[in-house]
């Protein structure tokens, strides 16, 4: 299916006037109302705009399920939302109630952490609006929240992925708009990384490690099927993923 080419959000567009015309995180019942809303919402952005959230509330009929499609910058989004959705969630639970051992100040890494992920997800709430996925419930149950190392472990494991995963969707996007936005979320979760290798890995390098830098100095990317395959054990239901290119379907 030909991509999408949005109309009024190219380059040099402002996107304060982006972020604060959308919802807030509305009640499923306001995301219920979808294509109307949705269509109405792409009424308020003026008829050049009409093409891109179009494209987008005829994806409002997905929704309700656990799709991710690629075929729209919606569904790249909505993966990166979904992420954010299962780190904030486990970071809220680690800030909650800490694990025992911890030191102060590596819980204050994880507090800062978890407000980073807390805005990165209100950010993707807002900015999807009626056209958020349902993301599958979480599950951590194979987490042992008492245990200072696991948490830690898993906390650096989140980041690395994250980190790759931003770096493997930014080429399916093709509104240079979120583009820089995910390049300057993907920024943050590489700090976070870093912090946690340092923290984890007894290893004055392992910030940068040749296990994520490539010869080229790059950071690791991971598609979209490879990062969900990691991520899956830690959600109740199974992600769907359609819309992704030949060689990464
Ligand atoms: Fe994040």
């Amino acid at each position: 299916m030909a991509r999408q080419r949005p109309g009024a959000f190219g380059p040099g567009a402002d996107h304060g006037r982006w972020e604060g015309s959308l919802s807030g995180e509305g009640s499923r019942l306001e995301v219920a109302q979808s294509r109307r809303g949705c269509l109405k919402r792409a009424g308020g952005m003026g008829a050049a705009a009409l093409a891109l959230p179009a494209a987008g509330c005829a994806a409002v009929g997905r929704i309700n399920s656990h799709t991710l499609d690629f075929s729209t910058d919606f569904g790249v989004l909505n993966y990166a939302y979904s992420l954010e959705v299962m780190e904030s969630d486990f970071y809220n639970r680690v800030v909650a109630s800490p694990p025992r051992g911890i030191r102060p100040e590596e819980l204050a890494l994880l507090r800062d952490i978890q407000q980073h992920e807390m805005a990165h997800r209100r950010f993707f709430a807002r900015a999807l609006g009626p056209l958020k996925i349902d993301v599958p419930e979480r599950d951590f149950s194979s987490v042992d929240f008492t245990s200072r190392d696991q948490v830690l472990t898993i906390s650096r494991t989140f980041e690395d992925t994250g980190t790759a995963a931003y770096n493997g969707a930014g080429k399916l996007l093709s509104l240079a708009e979120f583009l820089s936005i995910a390049g300057k979320i993907v920024s943050v979760e590489a700090r976070h990384a870093a912090a946690l290798r340092d923290l984890t890995m007894n290893d004055p390098r392992a910030f940068a490690g040749d296990d994520i830098i490539d010869e080229n100095g790059m950071e690791r990317a991971l598609d979209p099927p490879e990062v969900i395959d990691r991520v899956q054990p830690f959600f109740r239901e199974r992600f769907r993923l359609s819309g992704l290119p030949g060689r990464m379907a």
